[in-house]
């Protein structure tokens, strides 16, 4: 395969001064993760930023990945996410160091907590969350976190969070693509400086065929995935699109050379239906 070079990937403030790159290249646990995407994404389409979990598995061969493309690990932007069944402080603080050796690095770039409702009987989902957070915010005056955040917190968690702890979370990383635009969750991000991420940008694939997505991408004589790629982007949420083949994740990444324009913001924003296309924690107290 030929290969292009993806132009210089924009970087997104976090309230700490770091930057983190606007877009990049998911993993998961369901046929997420592939070795030779991995080190194609690095070497050949200039990504920088690589999204994974403990809870996808794939922490040790991405790793390995990683090592192998060769890439410096001060260039790289890497966010791992804590598994609700490791919530407490002292297993948080222990999580987080298993999985910097799983994955051979001395630090993440980002790491949050992967959702809002602990997986562990005890006490009250918010002191739960708070005393994991404690840990969270440990780690990050130990170096070990260069930033902290969350996922799949609605403005009720956040809220609770700033009350009862120190460091307001630099990110939350929520569900967002045209079918699923929390916009109130959003507008409270900003305001309270943390930083908006988008997950499952292509709604798992569910958007690409949407009429309106199709349209706008035969006007700009482009892919349905980056119109929603870039839709993402220019509305400053940074993104992280999933795949695991070369063909796509240079696609994927081919898309700070155009520009949607007004007309096709507004169409592409007025695709909100409110569906999720993974889990959704409006129940969780
Ligand atoms: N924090 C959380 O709770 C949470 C939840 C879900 C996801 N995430 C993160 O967000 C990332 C992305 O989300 P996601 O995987 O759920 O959904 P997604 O990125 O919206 O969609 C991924 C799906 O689209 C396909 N695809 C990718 N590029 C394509 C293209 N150019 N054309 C056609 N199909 C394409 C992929 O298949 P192939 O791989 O076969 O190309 C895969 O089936 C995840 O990898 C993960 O890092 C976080």
């Amino acid at each position: 395969m030929s290969s292009v070079p993806v132009l210089s990937c924009p970087t997104v403030p976090l309230s700490n001064g770091l930057q983190i790159p606007i877009l990049g290249l998911g993993t998961s646990h369901f046929g997420g993760f592939s070795h030779e995407a991995v080190v194609y994404a690095l070497t050949e389409c200039s990504v920088r930023h690589i999204d994974t979990a403990k809870r996808y598995g794939c922490e040790e061969k991405l790793g390995k990945a990683i090592k192998i493309s060769g890439i410096p690990r001060r260039d790289l932007w890497i966010t791992n996410k804590l598994w609700p069944g490791d919530y407490g402080y002292e297993a948080a603080k222990r999580a987080c160091l298993e999985s910097c050796s799983e994955m051979g690095v001395e630090y993440f770039d980002l790491y949050m907590m992967h959702w809002p409702e602990p997986l562990k009987p005890g006490c009250s989902n918010r002191e739960m969350r708070a005393e994991t957070w404690r840990a969270l915010e440990e780690l990050y005056k130990e170096g070990i976190c260069r930033a902290i955040g969350v996922s799949n917190f609605l403005v009720s968690h956040l809220k609770q969070l700033k009350e009862d702890c120190s460091v307001v979370p630099h990110v939350n990383q929520v569900e967002y693509h045209p079918f699923q635009q929390p916009n109130h969750l959003i507008e409270y991000c900003h305001k309270e400086g943390i930083v908006f991420e988008g997950y499952s940008p292509l709604g798992k694939g569910q958007v690409l065929s949407n009429p309106t997505v199709q349209q706008i991408a035969e006007k700009h004589e482009r892919t349905p995935a980056q119109i929603c790629i870039r839709w993402s982007v220019q509305n400053g949420v940074v993104t992280i699109p999933k795949s695991i083949k070369k063909n796509r994740i240079q696609e994927n990444f081919q898309v700070f050379d155009f520009q949607l324009d007004e007309a096709d913001m507004v169409a592409l924003g007025g695709l909100h239906d409110g569906r999720h296309v993974t889990w959704d924690p409006t129940n969780v107290n």
